[in-house]
């Protein structure tokens, strides 16, 4: 039996049903409205785009073509340290090469559940002495939130559910599905 399984108006990913929360027309129409905002905001200033791997590349992608005018693009991995979920710090796996000192940063991440990694990750950013650090994340589960974190722009907040598609993934599955499934 094949592990992906969809109809229009859900998917099936191993034992897991998921139906559609955002379509693909409502999810490439929020990102648009998200790059004018930020080109608006950025136009002048030749921004790095960080997108937190594995999950953000592809609203990262999306996002930095809705943005018009010059840009750069690096990619980090983040993993937990040893230790509870809650309480755990993140630890760069796989750093960006760039000098960040200067520069203008746009965070850019799929989802923000607890707020730890944003959290984390931004405290790390802020030692290198950046002109500044803005946080953009497609998703925000509000009912989630357990570490300060400003999140400076929000494609939606979501109820507290498990969701895929767009970059997202259940056991490795459904981060090609071009809209966002909650798990039903
Ligand atoms: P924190 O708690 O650090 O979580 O804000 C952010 C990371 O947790 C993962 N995450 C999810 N992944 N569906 C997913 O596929 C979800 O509903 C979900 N909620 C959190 C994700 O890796 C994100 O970067
Ligand atoms: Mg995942």
């Amino acid at each position: 039996m094949e592990a992906y399984n969809k109809t229009p108006d859900h998917v099936q990913l191993y034992d897991l049903m998921f139906v559609t929360l955002f379509s693909e027309k409502q999810v490439q129409e929020r990102v648009r409205e998200l790059g004018a905002e930020i080109t608006a905001q950025y136009k002048d200033k030749r921004p790095l785009f960080i997108s937190i791997l594995s999950g953000a590349f592809v609203f990262a992608s999306d996002l930095m073509r809705a943005f018009d005018g010059d840009c750069e693009v690096g990619f980090v991995k983040l993993s937990s340290y040893a230790g509870t979920r809650s309480s755990g710090s993140v630890q760069t796996v796989m750093g960006l090469e760039k000098d960040l000192h200067g520069r203008h940063l746009i965070v850019v991440e799929d989802i923000v559940d607890t707020g730890r990694t944003l959290h984390f990750f931004i405290d790390h950013l802020r030692q290198q002495n950046p002109a500044s650090i803005c946080t953009i994340t497609f998703l925000r589960k509000p009912d989630a939130a357990e570490f300060p974190v400003a999140v400076d722009y929000v494609g939606f907040d979501i109820e507290n559910r498990f969701v895929v598609g767009y970059g997202l993934d259940y056991e490795g599955l459904g981060r090609n599905l071009p809209g966002i499934y909650q798990l039903r």
